[in-house]
């Protein structure tokens, strides 16, 4: 498996495939709302395997040194084989290498452990975001080194 970092006219085929799979198909997240104007403000990380693009999530430069993880997903039968745990940690060092101090994200209730094992930190109440509870997590990058 590798995992490359595209911009958005790079990446969008393959993530597109990804995330309409795991949004729209598996989690009937409406489809309007799955792209969205942050996509080509973002930098994506793709995971592959021979050639096939089996995962994703992107980047957001919030400015002031803050960033926003969002869109991570891996196809069904590739989960619990460690790919999430790289495509996150391929964008936690690209944060620190843009000079972010803070990484925000909002995770679907189910997924808090899969951020928490990399140092994220639930924050708030719960909310709905697409149908879906979810609860904010903020990484601070200061905390790491
Ligand atoms: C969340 C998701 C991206 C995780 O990807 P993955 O490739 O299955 O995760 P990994 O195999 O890299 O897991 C890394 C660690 O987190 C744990 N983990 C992963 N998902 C978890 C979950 N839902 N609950 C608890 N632990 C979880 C794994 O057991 C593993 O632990 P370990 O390092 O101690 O072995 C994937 O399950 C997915 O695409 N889910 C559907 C889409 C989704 O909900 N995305 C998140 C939106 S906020």
């Amino acid at each position: 498996m590798e995992i490359l970092i595209k911009p958005w006219n790079e990446a969008k085929a393959g993530a597109f495939l990804v995330r309409q799979e795991v949004f729209i198909h598996e989690q009937r997240v409406p489809a309007e709302l799955e792209l969205d104007e942050l996509d080509s403000l973002a930098t994506h990380a793709l995971a592959y395997i021979d050639g096939s693009c089996i995962g994703t999530g992107r980047l957001v430069d919030l400015g002031n040194g803050r960033a926003q993880i969002g869109r991570m997903a891996v196809l069904a039968p590739f989960r619990n084989q460690g790919v999430g745990k790289q495509i996150l940690e391929k964008l936690i060092t690209l944060a620190q290498s843009q000079g972010a101090n803070s990484i925000v994200l909002h995770s679907r209730v189910l997924a808090i452990p899969f951020y928490e094992k990399l140092g994220f930190q639930a924050q708030g109440s719960i909310y709905d975001e697409a149908g879906i509870p979810h609860r904010n997590m903020i990484l601070l990058l200061s905390n790491l080194i």
